[in-house]
């Protein structure tokens, strides 16, 4: 998508279509049930203000949030059309919302075929914050997952204007790196979309490689037999019971004068997909399995924007990709493996697989001189029992390591809730034979899939992020298609940001 920046006012530009945001200023805190809305176009434009003007005192506006009115050849405006969304309270209103309105608006005006169009930025928010928001936010709308549908339509907005006060070059520059981090994103929602007979851990491997070479990153594949040379029993445990040969994938960013240290590790659960193995799973819903390896994707992902946006910091992405199967080869419950660290591990459940690859894929972040580790995965069901769909998991070992975090996660829009890790937890995952067992039963599954990846981060400042209830979406929304969400990419290029030297 092409992205423009403009600073002429909205009423002046000729466009297909204006996009304005509408605010609610009354005090809906009071809630009072029969109170009238208070509606405004948030813009400094008068003619704007006026071309609105009739329409949101008729009544028949709500204000509500995503709430979407049309109207054609708008009076005094040069644009053919005017596009009022709703952002809700004004008192509430902040870039969270506005990058899910430019999503929305995305999404309303490609369902009818315009291609381009230019969106208000609200001077409620800042304008570099609000450039931003609505250029990552339209690029999250403009993507639908219907690859192989005979009739996709195709419908896509190529080119997106922003109008916005301020410091045109600064603007501009602000709307290049939302667009490298949304473009990013759809990279990773197009990886996560594929199916498993199209995505298998060579596919991905190939994906990763190309990308690295496009953006200039090193990256290496590697195969079963340097799985085992590395000693990764846990990884390969999962993989021996496959017919699809695994791929170990490590993509290294190393800019000229970034300091020695941090080394940030993005570690990232590839599953491209999870039958459950010997512990198959119920066959009810499993197609859905073939998204166990966003957690990986989203790290392919967050590579190709780092490479792109060049903070002076170092970062190694891996990515442990592999299917789980039922086979003659497969593990089974009861199996004794020894993961890279050299702890043994008594396998209860085949279909706690993820905790299995990554525990490897943090032991060689470690050794391979990460001094900071974060981890995504689609680990378990009982996150998405805790926080259902709008929450994705925070754990963490470390509390500056969460508080830089979750910086970088308020500030990227993305949605996250912490969770424990007590020590009491540890002995849910005691084992009687082994060092450590793959599960700790139905209660508290996402904190002791947690604890578990703790044994292996040791004492490495070490996030992880449980995107398994957050990852896909269960159905569409007025700013997102169903399907693959992208989710987590761009807290964790913020973060990465984050450790850039003030330059
Ligand atoms: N990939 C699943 C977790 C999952 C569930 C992801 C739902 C997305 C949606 C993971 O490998 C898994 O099977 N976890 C088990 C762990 C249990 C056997 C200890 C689970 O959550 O049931
Ligand atoms: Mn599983
Ligand atoms: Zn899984």
């Amino acid at each position: 998508m092409k992205t423009i920046i403009s600073s002429s006012s909205p009423s002046a530009l000729e466009t297909d279509s204006l996009v304005a945001v509408v605010l609610d200023e009354s005090n809906s805190a009071s809630g009072e049930k029969d109170k009238k809305p208070e509606l405004k176009v948030a813009t400094s434009d008068p003619a704007l203000q006026a071309a609105a003007a009739d329409l949101l005192v008729s009544g028949e506006v709500s204000g509500k949030l995503f709430e979407t009115n049309l109207l054609h050849k708008p009076a005094s405006l040069k644009a053919k059309r005017l596009l009022l969304v709703s952002g809700g309270s004004a008192k509430k209103f902040s870039s969270y919302e506005l990058r899910r309105l430019a999503g929305a608006a995305v999404r309303t005006l490609k369902g009818r075929g315009i291609r381009s169009f230019t969106f208000a930025a609200p001077p409620e928010i800042p304008s570099e914050e609000a450039v931003r928001a609505i250029i990552e936010g339209a690029h999250v709308g403009n993507f639908d997952p219907d690859y192989y549908r005979s009739d996709r339509k195709d419908q896509k907005i190529d080119e997106v204007t922003v109008v916005a006060a301020g410091d045109t070059k600064a603007l501009e520059s602000a709307a290049n790196e939302a667009r490298i981090i949304g473009e990013s994103q759809n990279f990773t929602r197009d990886l996560v979309n594929e199916p498993s007979n199209r995505m298998t851990p060579t596919i991905l491997g190939e994906r990763a490689k190309k990308m690295c070479a496009e953006v200039g990153l090193k990256c290496e594949v590697y195969g079963a037999d340097k799985i085992k040379e590395l000693k990764m029993g846990a990884f390969w445990s999962v993989a021996q019971g496959s017919d699809e040969p695994p791929a170990l994938i490590i993509m290294t960013y190393e800019p000229a004068g970034a300091p020695a240290k941090p080394v940030v590790g993005l570690v990232g659960k590839g599953i491209t997909f999870d039958t459950g193995g010997i512990s198959i799973k119920p066959a009810d819903g499993m197609e859905k399995m073939k998204y166990d390896m966003a957690g990986g994707a989203t790290m392919i992902g967050a590579m190709r924007a780092i490479a792109l946006l060049k903070p002076k910091v170092k970062v190694i992405g891996i990515v442990c990709a592999t299917e789980n199967m039922p086979s003659g080869k497969a593990q089974k419950p009861g199996d004794v493996q020894i993961a890279m660290s050299g702890k043994s591990i008594e396998i209860i459940n085949t279909d706690a697989e993820g905790r299995l690859v990554l525990a490897d894929g943090l032991h060689y972040a470690r050794q391979l001189g990460c001094t900071h580790l974060v981890d995504a995965a689609t680990l378990t069901g009982a996150v998405v029992v805790a926080l259902g769909y709008a929450n994705a998991g925070i754990f963490a070992n470390d509390d500056d390591m969460y508080n830089r975090f979750k910086q970088a996660n308020a500030k990227a829009g993305e949605k996250m809730w912490r969770l424990p890790l007590d020590d009491e937890y540890k002995d849910m995952i005691r084992s009687s034979i082994a060092d450590i067992m793959n599960s700790g039963g139905r209660w508290g599954g996402a904190v002791t899939a947690a604890m578990f990846l703790k044994e292996f981060a040791e004492d490495t400042p070490w996030i992880h992020l449980d995107i398994a209830g957050t990852a896909w979406m269960e159905d569409q929304k007025p700013w997102i298609a169903k399907g693959p969400s992208g989710i987590a990419l761009r807290s964790l290029v913020e973060f990465v940001k984050g450790f850039a030297p003030a330059s």
